[in-house]
């Protein structure tokens, strides 16, 4: 068992590098299955949640070659459909896109209802939607989850609800069916962006992800390629905030500023200095921080990954705070481990009610899911004294090296085995 064990109350200060993309690493990974073909991914940051799906891809067949830590060479010519395993998928959310790589490439399905992190119901009705829109049908036995398909003929397909997920298997699934697919109402993130530009590096034609209408123009095979993933939008943002929450003054390096918008904008709203350039920010403390109103939404919203680490600041910040979360169902686990730090946090529907203006107290806390994590770790570094945080491997998921990221940076925080 292991706990990060943080003596807070000093600034960040220095020069962070920010690794690959976790939410556009996965589906990528994944994708690979459709190209029968070789792929190098590089840039793909050091996680959990990595190296399951490399245990997963392996599973289904695949030959993974570890290049460097960052860098993984993926042979997907002997992969077949219904290999992966209950104890791995169950792990993580992003095993759904396993339906839409197997139902792209070989027609077929077959994997267990996937896992993930629970904050309220994670349906997947609109995936199902995209794939039967295609012609596939499907069956959900034994927790078992079952596509089948003749042939997979390019349809409409118009979203109920913008869904990262269901955009992404929806490409996934129609790459290579006959015809043209149109999705409409898609989720326009970056990490979208990125798997399409793959897939037509590897020959696919996918037109306008990051808008909400794409354009999938199906084709009879996809060739391997190179590929590089974009930096992480999320990692980035909660460097930007735990500068903030301690008083401190970082360069966050490897950056696209037009991804953080949102997020620097917020900052700027809560007197934070932000200095963009053309691969970095900086961003700096501005001698006081005002407290502000949130409301978590799908890109280019205010994304609902950063809304944990936006409410340990708004605890710092001078009055109340509002921030609402307008993705998930309930985000607000979170809440009970700041109230142990001395936070006044009121939840009334789905928004929380923050009372800022005091210094948070240090204590044992825990990290009830991955960017629930990260926020309690701003939350230790700001807060006086020795805070142990507990279950963090949930926060392994989807954070490269954060420990060390944050030594360098000054912080007395330490990863202890237990
Ligand atoms: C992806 O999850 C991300 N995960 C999440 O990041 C992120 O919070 C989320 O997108 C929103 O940006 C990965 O990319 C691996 P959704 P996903 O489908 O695809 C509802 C992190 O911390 N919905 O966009 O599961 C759903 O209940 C993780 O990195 C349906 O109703 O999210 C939710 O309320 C956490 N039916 C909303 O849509 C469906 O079929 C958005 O979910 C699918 C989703």
């Amino acid at each position: 068992m292991e706990q990060i064990v943080i003596n807070g109350g000093r600034p960040l200060v220095g020069t962070v590098e920010v690794s690959g993309s976790k939410n556009a690493a996965l589906p990528i990974l994944f994708a690979t299955i459709l190209t029968s073909d070789i792929c190098t991914i590089e840039n793909v940051p050091e996680i959990s949640d990595v190296s399951l799906t490399l245990e997963i891809l392996r599973e289904m067949g695949a030959k993974v070659k570890e290049i460097d830590k960052n860098t993984f060479e993926i042979d997907t010519r002997e992969a077949q459909s219904g290999r992966s395993s209950y104890e791995l998928v169950r792990q993580m959310r992003a095993s759904t896109y396993i339906m839409g790589v197997e139902l792209g490439r070989f027609g077929n399905a077959k994997v267990g209802w996937p896992g993930g992190c629970n904050f309220g119901l994670r349906p997947i009705d609109q995936h199902i939607k995209a794939f039967e829109a295609l012609g596939a049908s499907y069956e959900n036995a034994n927790g078992f989850i079952s596509i089948t398909s003749d042939k997979l003929i390019g349809s409409s397909i118009y979203f109920d609800t913008v869904s990262v997920g269901a955009t992404v298997n929806a490409i996934m699934a129609s790459v290579l069916a006959e015809g043209t697919t149109v999705i409409e109402n898609a989720a326009k993130e970056p990490h979208i962006v990125d798997l399409a530009n793959f897939l037509n590096t590897c020959g696919a034609s996918v037109r306008g992800a990051g808008t909400d209408v794409i354009k999938v123009n199906g084709c009879k095979k996809l060739h391997g390629c190179s590929y590089a993933i974009i930096p992480d939008m999320i990692e980035a943002g909660t460097y930007m905030i735990a500068a903030a929450a301690t008083k401190g003054k970082l360069k966050i390096e490897n950056v696209i500023p037009k991804h953080l918008e949102s997020i620097t904008a917020k900052l700027c709203e809560m007197q934070v200095d932000v200095e963009e350039d053309d691969d970095f920010v900086i961003v700096s403390y501005g001698g006081k921080l005002v407290n502000v109103n949130v409301k978590t939404q799908p890109y280019p919203g205010f994304p609902t990954d950063m809304h944990p680490q936006m409410s340990a600041l708004m605890c710092l910040a001078q009055g109340t705070g509002r921030i609402t979360e307008g993705v998930f169902e309930n985000r607000f686990r979170y809440v009970e481990e700041f109230a142990r730090m001395g936070a006044s946090i009121e939840v009334a529907g789905e928004t929380a009610i923050i009372e800022g203006g005091k210094p948070l107290n240090s204590a044992p806390v825990r990290a009830v899911d991955l960017r629930a994590g990260a926020a309690m770790i701003i939350a230790g570094l700001s807060a006086n004294g020795k805070t142990v945080i507990y279950d963090i491997e949930s926060i392994e998921r989807g954070y490269d090296n954060i420990v060390s990221k944050l030594k360098a940076l000054g912080a007395d925080i330490e990863k202890i085995e237990v």
